[in-house]
C-alpha cells in the first residue's frame, strides 16, 4: 500500500523527467536550424559632418547621417523554442585606422506573438554613427547588414546574419549645419 507521500514523490519525479525530456527535445529539434531569413536594406541621404567629439581636446571626427529602409519577415526563424529575437543593423567598413569598424545603428526586439514582419521606411539611426577618425568622408564601401540573436527557451543563443546587405557611399564633402 503506497502512502500519499510515496505517490506524490513518484508524480513529482515523473513530472520532472518529462520536463527535462521536453526541454532537451526543444533544444534538439531546433539546434540545427540556420535561423536565417532574407532582408532587403536600402538607404538614401548619406551625409557626413566633421564635428568635435567628446574627448577633452575636442578632436574632430566624422559623424554620419543617413535614412534607411529595412524589410524582413522573421517568421521562418520563429519555432516552439524561440522566445524572442534581438535584431540589430550594423554598418561595417574599413578605414586606414582600423581594418574593420562595426557600428550599431538601430535595433529592435521581436517577442513571440509580435508581428514577425519588419518594414522600416526612411528611418534615422537610433544611435550616433561616429567614426573614431575621418574614415567616413568619401568612404564608398560602408556595408549595412542585419543580424539577430535568437533567444531560445532552452539551448544556446544563435547569432545569425540575414542574407542580403546594402552598400552605402558617403560623399567626399562635409556638410555644415544640421543633418
Ligand atoms: C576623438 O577623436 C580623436 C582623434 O580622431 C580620437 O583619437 C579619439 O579616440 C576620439 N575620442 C572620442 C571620445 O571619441
Ligand atoms: C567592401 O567591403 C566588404 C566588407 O565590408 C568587402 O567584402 C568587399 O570586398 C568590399 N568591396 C570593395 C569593392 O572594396
Amino acid at each position: 500500500m503506497h502512502s500519499i507521500w510515496t505517490r506524490a514523490n513518484a508524480v513529482f519525479a515523473f513530472t520532472l523527467s518529462v520536463l527535462a525530456a521536453m526541454t532537451f527535445a526543444a533544444f534538439l529539434t531546433t539546434a540545427f536550424n540556420d535561423n536565417i531569413a532574407p532582408v532587403v536594406i536600402k538607404s538614401s541621404n548619406a551625409q557626413v559632418k566633421n564635428v568635435p567629439n567628446y574627448s577633452a581636446n575636442r578632436a574632430k571626427n566624422d559623424l554620419a547621417s543617413l535614412n534607411f529602409d529595412i524589410q524582413v519577415d522573421v517568421s521562418p526563424v520563429f519555432n516552439w523554442n524561440v522566445k524572442q529575437l534581438f535584431l540589430y543593423l550594423v554598418a561595417e567598413y574599413s578605414t586606414p585606422l582600423n581594418p574593420l569598424n562595426q557600428v550599431v545603428l538601430w535595433d529592435k526586439i521581436i517577442l513571440r506573438g509580435d508581428s514577425p514582419v519588419v518594414d522600416v521606411s526612411s528611418a534615422n539611426p537610433k544611435y550616433y554613427f561616429w567614426d573614431d577618425g575621418n574614415g567616413l568622408l568619401g568612404n564608398d564601401n560602408v556595408t549595412l547588414v542585419l543580424r539577430w540573436n535568437v533567444i531560445p527557451n532552452a539551448g544556446y543563443l544563435p547569432l545569425v546574419q540575414a542574407s542580403g546587405s546594402h552598400t552605402v557611399r558617403f560623399p567626399s564633402n562635409y556638410i555644415t549645419g544640421k543633418f
